[in-house]
């Protein structure tokens, strides 16, 4: 029989996992708190929720599972052209399968970081003229803001380090973890290295016990 990995382990057992910045019950709670507010707001009206993928599918799951109200799902998915740079540009992978025109629209997002993403989204969403759009973000990173955008719920905030878990991946990883954590960049980095091994594989060490 083959051994199945608990999918709540609270310890850190990826070696990457540098410290656990929020638990599960910290995050379930948070967002218990967040639907509770976006239920309120959105009384009486056609809400539509836009998860973009892939790092907010877990945020966006657990979130409409804690609406009381009626609500229809969606979810677009886009990459920046240049991660590292200060362009704006964003290329369409998945687009909507729902019309939006009409609808009050909610933009779920895992974190909002230099904001080019959420910013680009904004614009291209709000030429279908939906009766409103506002952003949910799980993550705020203020700090490597280079454009302002409007967010209307805010999980957390978030310091400078990278973080991985509940959606939120390096390289395609991690995104499975319950917890958000820290992740330790440079040891992986250095590791990878001095292996000389592919990094998609060598980051997949896990910690003993
Ligand atoms: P922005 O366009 O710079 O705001 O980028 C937001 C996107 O970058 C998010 O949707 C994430 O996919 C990714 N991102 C930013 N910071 C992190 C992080 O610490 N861990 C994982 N992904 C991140
Ligand atoms: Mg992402």
């Amino acid at each position: 029989m083959s051994e199945v990995l608990s999918p709540t382990v609270k310890k850190p057992f990826y070696s990457v996992v540098d410290e656990i910045v929020y638990d599960e019950a910290t995050i379930l709670k948070r967002v218990g708190e967040l639907a509770r507010r976006i239920e309120r707001d959105y009384r009486g009206r056609d809400l539509m929720v836009v998860g973009i993928l892939k790092g907010a599918f877990v945020f966006t799951c657990d979130l409409i599972r804690n609406l009381a109200t009626p609500v229809s799902l969606d979810f677009i998915s886009v990459s920046r052209y240049h991660p590292r740079r200060d362009q704006g540009r964003v290329r369409l992978l998945k687009d909507l399968q729902e019309e939006i025109t009409g609808r009050h629209v909610l933009l779920v997002e895992d974190i909002i970081d230099t904001g080019l993403t959420a910013h680009s989204l904004l614009g291209l969403l709000g030429r279908r003229k939906p009766a409103s759009i506002r952003i949910c973000t799980l993550l705020d990173r203020r700090d490597l803001r280079l454009v302002e955008v409007p967010i209307r719920y805010v999980g957390f905030q978030a310091s400078g380090a990278f973080l991985i878990g509940y959606g939120l991946d390096y390289q395609d990883r991690y995104r499975n973890l319950p917890f958000i954590a820290s992740m330790d960049l440079d040891a992986a980095r250095l590791r990878v290295s001095q292996s000389g091994e592919p990094e998609r594989e060598n980051l997949l060490v896990y910690r003993a016990g």
